[in-house]
């Protein structure tokens, strides 16, 4: 029997899913979060399925240690899996990333939409088929960013690295001359500014977290399961690196009220 005030769940390969966690926490300021970040085995991207598919199941075995309610899925390289696929015998409810689709088609003018995302995402071809599933006329530009993870991991920002690499990301988004790009991985809002920056004022740059964060809490509002008097409380997990993690953490919200901790999955 899942419990109104136990904690929300939330995971990703590393420190990515701390941009969705912000959004979570603002629209649901009540609310309990755990989130685990894999830092000991990030990036995802690059990984086989059978790989990624492990590691998910090793997440989710450990939030049914922690009896959460829900688990987000802050993370696009584990969303394409297929959500559905993930949930196994698992009593909570699993919600992944939002494509994005309804958001960028509102948002764009001349239907050519970018999207930037991990190799694995964008080998899925996901985000493209949910666009074009709504508007078959639209004219969807994938990019695979392998250099972004590692570097947004490692601290680089404002780096000429990250510069050099948003600049080379974002040539064949130009060229087609897209005005409205996704940030399908998790760990890009990171370096929003800078992408923001390259791709010029006249292109929208969209971060579908909050939409995430709206979706998870209409599944909690569906299955009556959001609390009435939890704690507001949130614990921040990684494998590896807890100092780095929270020091990245500290750039996206406010992280004085947090919990920190090392958690091991192997
Ligand atoms: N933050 C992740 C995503 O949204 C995964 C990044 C990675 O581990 O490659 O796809």
């Amino acid at each position: 029997m899942l419990n109104k005030n136990a904690p929300i769940g939330v995971l990703d390969s590393g420190v990515g899913g701390l941009s969705v966690l912000k959004c979570l926490r603002e629209l649901m300021p009540h609310e309990n979060f755990i989130y685990l970040g894999d830092t000991a085995r990030t990036p995802y991207g690059p990984r086989s399925e059978k790989e990624v598919r492990q590691f998910v199941g090793e997440m989710l075995d450990y939030f049914e240690t922690q009896s959460t309610k829900l688990v987000v899925i802050a993370c696009n390289t584990l969303t394409v899996l297929g959500v559905d696929t993930l949930k196994g015998n698992h009593e909570f409810d699993i919600v992944g990333m939002s494509k994005g689709a309804r958001l960028v088609l509102n948002g764009s003018n001349n239907k050519t939409i970018g999207v930037f995302a991990t190799e694995f995402t964008i080998n899925s071809g996901a985000h493209k088929a949910a666009i074009t599933a709504l508007d078959s006329t639209a004219t969807v530009v994938p990019k695979a960013c392998p250099k972004f993870v590692p570097l947004i991991e490692g601290e680089r920002f404002g780096s000429t690295e990250i510069a050099a690499a948003v600049a080379e990301y974002a040539v064949p988004l130009k060229a087609a001359g897209v005005d409205t790009l996704i940030l399908s991985c998790t760990h890009y809002p990171f370096i929003k500014k800078e992408i923001e920056r390259e791709m010029g004022d006249k292109v929208k740059v969209i971060d579908p977290a909050e939409q995430t964060a709206l979706d998870a809490q209409m599944v909690l509002h569906k299955a009556g399961l959001l609390s009435e008097n939890a704690a507001g409380q949130t614990t921040i997990c990684f494998t590896a690196d807890l100092a780095r993690g929270k020091r990245i953490a500290s750039r996206m919200f406010e992280v004085a009220s947090c919990d920190f901790r090392t958690v091991s999955l192997e």
